[in-house]
């Protein structure tokens, strides 16, 4: 049977060719390049997929979340992880300290006192650990300015007893404001660039920087055609979603997950509402240039216009044909990594059939 007849929904639906184009695709261009390729885990948190990026070749894993690699390391697929994360209170370091007895630990680092911390833990706890230091490379979220901030600040760092600093790391997600690719390309360029002279830097004052680390599925392409860039951590780039064929690389055949949804009601000749809301879709925004809860698959000129908890409201123009009461659609979600967040488990198609069921072991791990 069809997967689109058999599946209940709502459902979350992955074209297992499509996810091993993708991840293929990324492992060959970081071998071409001589770079390590280190995914982040948040996009699927699903061990499955974990075991086929290892397949095809990976230096280790990203998480953001301790509870991420945990639930990771319980499934048997994580043995050297980036805690792409400040790891800040007691509770957190116990659990440091207990996963660096089961994998491969490097923790980012912003701050003094959040480095002074972990370096106390690890010499009583007799251990030493890797680190990096997070740069802000234009997202302004967490991370030191590029430059002398970042010298300032390994300087302190490896004077501590039991840190051993590994190199700078880097999300420049900001690149998903670009409105065109050149405007994207120049960002993650400039992004790249500061990585590098930033390492420069250290290795000029005598401090070794052997991992400059970049990670974003957009500027995936851009950011490490900058010399001196070692590694790269995309996560969404196993799946895709509605903002990742913004700017043509990528169009929507290319994304491997899609949410799967029953038309439940047909109110009007220009409405349709289908059982994925909030929920399900999540209420993450389109990207800048385009509008809705979503990507309507076979319909381009449906566009979902509102959620609310269980209900999706899509228009069409009235001249539309189709979707009638009991049809599915597939949509692909505009951010695809909180969606996966909210399902127990991924179904699995080999073109039109069901052919697995995977378990999302790390969904809610958001400790
Ligand atoms: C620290 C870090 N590294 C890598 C990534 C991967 O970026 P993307 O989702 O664009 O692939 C993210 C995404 O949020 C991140 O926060």
């Amino acid at each position: 049977m069809r997967y689109r007849e058999e599946l209940d929904t709502p459902c979350l639906v992955v074209d297992i060719d499509r996810l091993e184009r993708n991840i293929a695709e990324m492992a060959a261009y970081a071998r071409e390049r001589g770079l390590a390729l280190r995914p982040h885990i948040k996009t699927h948190k699903t061990a499955e997929i974990a075991r086929l990026q290892r397949q095809h070749g990976v230096s280790g894993f990203t998480c953001a979340k301790l509870g991420e690699a945990e639930a990771l390391a319980d499934a048997g697929v994580l043995d050297d992880v980036l805690l792409a994360y400040q790891i800040v209170g007691e509770q957190k370091i116990r659990r440091l300290l207990a996963l660096m007895a089961r994998a491969k630990v490097t923790v980012a680092v912003d701050g003094v006192e959040v480095a002074e911390a972990l370096s106390r833990a690890v010499r009583e706890a007799g251990k030493t650990l890797d680190v990096l230091i997070e740069v802000n490379t234009g997202l302004n979220r967490a991370g030191v300015e590029p430059g002398e901030p970042v010298l300032r600040l390994a300087r302190e760092v490896v004077q501590m007893p039991g840190l051993r600093l590994r190199g700078l790391m880097t999300h420049e997600g900001h690149v998903g404001r670009a409105r065109t690719t050149e405007e994207l390309a120049q960002m993650a360029r400039r992004a790249g660039t500061d990585m590098v002279e930033s390492a420069e830097l250290l290795r000029r004052a005598g401090i070794s920087a052997e991992v400059v680390s970049v990670g974003s599925t957009p500027a995936a392409f851009y950011t490490t055609a900058v010399p001196g860039i070692t590694e790269m951590r995309p996560g969404t780039y196993v799946f895709y979603d509605n903002a990742s064929f913004r700017f043509g690389r990528i169009g929507p055949e290319r994304c491997a997950l899609r949410i799967l949804a029953t038309v439940i009601s047909r109110p009007a000749a220009d409405r349709a509402v289908v059982d994925a809301g909030s929920k399900t879709l999540t209420m993450d925004p389109p990207p800048p240039d385009r509008s809705g809860h979503g990507y309507v698959v076979d319909y381009p000129e449906a566009t979902v216009v509102r959620l609310s908890e269980e209900h999706g409201v899509i228009e069409l123009p009235p001249s539309a044909r189709g979707l009638r009461v009991g049809d599915r659609v597939e949509i692909i979600p505009n951010h695809v990594c909180p969606t996966v967040n909210l399902q127990d488990e991924l179904f699995v198609v080999r073109g039109e059939e069901v052919i697995g069921t995977w378990r999302v072991v790390a969904r809610g791990k958001v400790r």
